[in-house]
């Protein structure tokens, strides 16, 4: 038996036990005559205590040789502490050693394993092991698990069955790159790995399966933020016989209970919002609304001034920023800097602050007088002591700067508070998207996704302009969840096609698998999909994933613990039928 109780479970009422601990050294004070070490494994820390007076002489010297990380196992008595340690569950007691066996040295690890590391990011990736022996690691890997488990037990319990769909497949158009792997088998022809089980589900339905979850890893050739991954993890949900309502009834659900279980919050119902809406009030499809500083359209105010700036613009649009009439000429100047920023890419940004007494004072003084200048701020919900910035310019570009800037100063602001959870449903999405670098018209969300019935007509006229029945669960301004009501006849998935830019060779070529089942009995079905790291991220009061996976890339999508991708041997490429031509 290496040990009778872990690092983390003695209290009082074991003194004068006989216990076997072991463990890794987290720190050892040497007074000479009394050494103490901190012995520490997934549980806690267990303070023991090696005295001359009591312990054997050899176990004595042996104790002095113990580094940082050593894994040892010891014998001892539980006895009360002198100085008890109120900052852990273990703090009353210590174990007095009888017996020490050193079962592995260790080389000094290469930053301290404590919650506060002296490690860079890079080294710690490099020691990923190492990192995951700290606390904050090792606490967000234990949540991540207990949130699976609850997601697990609530989708079974309302009968969803989790089937395993393959990873070496072909490739499902979700929008982006897919990662190759090549046959042997099959010269010149390659899998993907999925970068989502999208058609498989599907054929679940089909096969009356009627309702599937997976806890599933995806993976997506794309460039990588904090929220992203190329491999990550999705709760894939399906399901037959329902219409969008159902769904959204069960993983509003799902997403509630997390909240009570986890944060005791009680969440009655979550708020719907419409794509539209969504943009025009916050310029994004994915809004925080833990936060105002909704958008006020200024058109009808402020154009058909002598300001051409407005007049000539498509969308004149503001926030109103609480409480940063205060701001200085220099913060605001830092500010217009910001929007200015290539990754924002404003042209200049108007301010108008709204002084005590009902005083305005704008960067635009010449050409607006007090009362225009009121009117923005009631457009804005501006009120004394606020800060009303505008932004000009195409309508889409200009929305998205301004959704920009509205999340930097709801950041700056502390107004995204973390332990605070606002989610919400947007629905009514656009099925199709125009694309400026191809030229043509992509699925919004996937080819699969069914437009609203009543929009079925627009698909030939303004394509533009049709609605899909599909939806988004947003949780603090972060999508954490997507789905649809699918497309389940042959016509239908035929036209989408068709309207995709596909020949129906190439529909046929490459979607004849899930047409052909169309014509076998395909019930009525619909999905979703949760990313389980960004849920369990924003879950923790987080937002970046790399966190909560335990071997997560890098920025440039490396592994640096194993070293990967690498290249691989002419052997490997011969049996493969593959050459290699690097460009430079
Ligand atoms: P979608 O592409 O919206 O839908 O993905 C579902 C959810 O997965 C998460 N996600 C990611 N998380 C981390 N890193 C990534 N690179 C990444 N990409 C996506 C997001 C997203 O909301 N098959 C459909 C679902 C369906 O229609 O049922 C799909 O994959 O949280």
């Amino acid at each position: 038996m290496y040990r009778s109780h872990n690092c983390g479970e003695l209290r009082i009422a074991d003194v004068n036990k006989e216990v076997t601990l072991a463990g890794w050294v987290q720190k050892s004070r040497d007074k000479g005559f009394m050494i103490w070490v901190d012995l520490r494994d997934r549980y806690g820390i267990t303070q023991l205590i090696f005295d001359e007076a009591r312990t054997d002489a050899q176990v004595m010297q042996l104790a002095k040789s113990l580094g940082r990380e050593y894994v040892i196992q010891v014998k001892g008595t539980v006895i009360e502490r002198e100085s008890k340690n109120n900052n852990i569950p273990t703090g009353d007691i210590e174990v007095l050693v009888k017996e020490l066996t050193i079962l592995n040295e260790a080389q000094l690890p290469p930053f301290t394993i404590e919650d506060e590391t002296d490690g860079g990011e890079d080294i710690r990736m490099k020691y990923r092991y190492l990192d995951i022996r700290r606390n904050p690691v090792k606490n967000s890997l234990l949540f991540r698990h207990k949130v699976t488990q609850e997601v697990r037990n609530y989708l079974s319990n309302l009968d969803f069955c989790e089937i395993e769909t393959p990873y070496l497949i072909k490739s499902t158009p979700e929008g982006a790159r897919d990662f190759v792997v090549p046959s042997r088998m099959n010269p010149g022809q390659f899998y993907a790995l999925p970068q989502s089980p999208q058609t498989f589900k599907q054929l679940l339905m089909v096969a009356g399966m009627d309702r599937y979850f997976q806890i599933v890893k995806c993976f997506r050739d794309e460039d990588l933020r904090a929220d992203r991954q190329p491999e990550f993890t999705q709760i894939d949900c399906e399901m037959s016989f329902i219409e969008q309502e159902d769904i959204l009834n069960v993983f509003e659900g799902l997403t509630r209970h997390l909240l009570k279980k986890f944060h005791n919050i009680d969440i009655d119902k979550f708020p719907r919002m419409t794509y539209d809406e969504a943009m025009r009030t916050y310029g994004n499809d994915k809004p925080d609304i833990r936060f105002g500083m909704k958008f006020g359209e200024l058109n009808a105010v402020a154009q058909h001034k002598d300001f051409a700036v407005f007049n000539n613009a498509e969308l004149v649009v503001g926030i109103a920023v609480p409480g940063a009439a205060s701001f200085t000429r220099k913060e605001i100047d830092a500010l217009i800097d910001w929007v200015k920023r290539p990754q924002v890419g404003a042209s200049g940004m108007v301010y108008v602050k709204c002084e005590t007494g009902g005083h305005y004072k704008s960067s635009v003084d010449k050409f607006y007088d007090q009362e225009d200048l009121a009117k923005w701020a009631e457009i804005t919900g501006a009120k004394e002591g606020d800060l009303i910035l505008i932004l000009c310019g195409p309508a889409n570009k200009t929305r998205t700067q301004l959704s920009a800037l509205r999340m930097e100063l709801g950041n700056r602001l502390g107004l995204r508070k973390p332990d605070e959870f606002a989610p919400l449903w947007v629905v009514d999405f656009p099925l199709l998207e125009w694309d400026e670098e191809t030229g043509r018209y992509h699925a919004m969300h996937h080819p699969f996704t069914s437009p609203k019935r009543e929009d079925i007509h627009l698909l030939d006229t303004d394509p533009g302009k049709v609605r899909a029945n599909a939806y988004d669960l947003v949780l603090n301004g972060n999508e954490i969840g997507g789905g649809s009501i699918r497309i389940h006849d042959k016509a239908t998935q035929e036209l989408m096609f068709k309207h995709l830019g596909f020949t129906p060779e190439q529909a046929q070529q490459q979607f004849g698998f899930l047409m052909n089942a169309f014509q076998y009995g395909a019930p009525p079905h619909g999905g979703l999909a949760f990313g389980l790291d960004r849920l369990v991220a924003i879950l923790a009061g987080q937002e970046t994933i790399r966190d909560f996976i335990a071997f997560p890339k890098n920025n440039s999508g490396r592994d640096v613990m194993i070293d990967a991708p690498a290249p691989i041997d002419q052997a490997q490429l011969d049996e493969l039928n593959l050459a290699i031509t690097l460009k430079d």
